[in-house]
């Protein structure tokens, strides 16, 4: 399959949205060391598997459910598609330890919240919850247990008295569309 000069081949799992997705697709169309050629969703009705459509990247649905094959069908799309290097994208799945194992390439992922503090769900709510004075955004390496690979980039935000969920989320975000490709960078530099 494809293979294009200088360039790692990457696959982005996603579960809805995808404004992630959307950010890297930008980064790799611009001179980065990464092509975006292919997208699955565990949610066949992902936004962002519609983006990926308009961006002319191949995309799948494959729902998750207990018996399915997900990780098995997409093992076989990654080795298809010559894929180097996976990035969870606002995937709210955790992949198996043999997953893992057998796709055997680096996988990254991005996580709303200054990791090692608040792995899991809610990070915002429990970021204000605590009073925190700072979150962020941290991108790290995959590994079996959850949250917890190694951080290549993150970066903070304030938490300001008149934040909500709502707001913080969105503040996060923005820096998350900034960290990851920069994080994808570092990464493949000091390979
Ligand atoms: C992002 O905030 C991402 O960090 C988070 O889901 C959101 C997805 O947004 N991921 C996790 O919480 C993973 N544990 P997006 O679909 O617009 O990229």
């Amino acid at each position: 399959m494809e293979k294009y000069p200088g360039k790692k081949n990457v696959a982005v799992f996603i579960s809805g949205r995808g404004s992630n997705l959307k950010s890297l697709i930008k980064y790799s169309k611009r001179n980065s060391l990464i092509k975006i050629i292919l997208v699955i969703s565990n949610n066949p009705d992902a936004k962002g598997l519609k983006y990926a459509s308009k961006s002319k990247i191949k995309n799948y649905g494959i729902k998750f459910t207990k018996n399915s094959n997900f990780e098995n069908n997409s093992l076989k799309l990654l080795k298809k598609y010559n894929i180097d290097m996976l990035c969870l994208a606002g995937f709210m799945k955790v992949l198996s330890g043999n997953f893992i194992k057998k796709f055997s390439k680096p996988i990254l992922n991005i996580h709303p919240s200054l990791l090692p503090k608040y792995k899991g769900l809610n990070t915002h709510e429990r970021a204000i919850g605590n009073r925190d004075s700072f979150t962020g955004a941290s991108v790290h390496k995959v590994t079996e247990k959850l949250d917890s690979g190694k951080v290549i980039l993150q970066k903070k935000v304030k938490i300001s008295k008149s934040d909500n969920v709502r707001s913080l989320k969105k503040k996060v975000l923005k820096i998350e569309h900034e960290i990851y490709p920069k994080a994808i960078d570092k990464f493949l530099t000091n390979l």
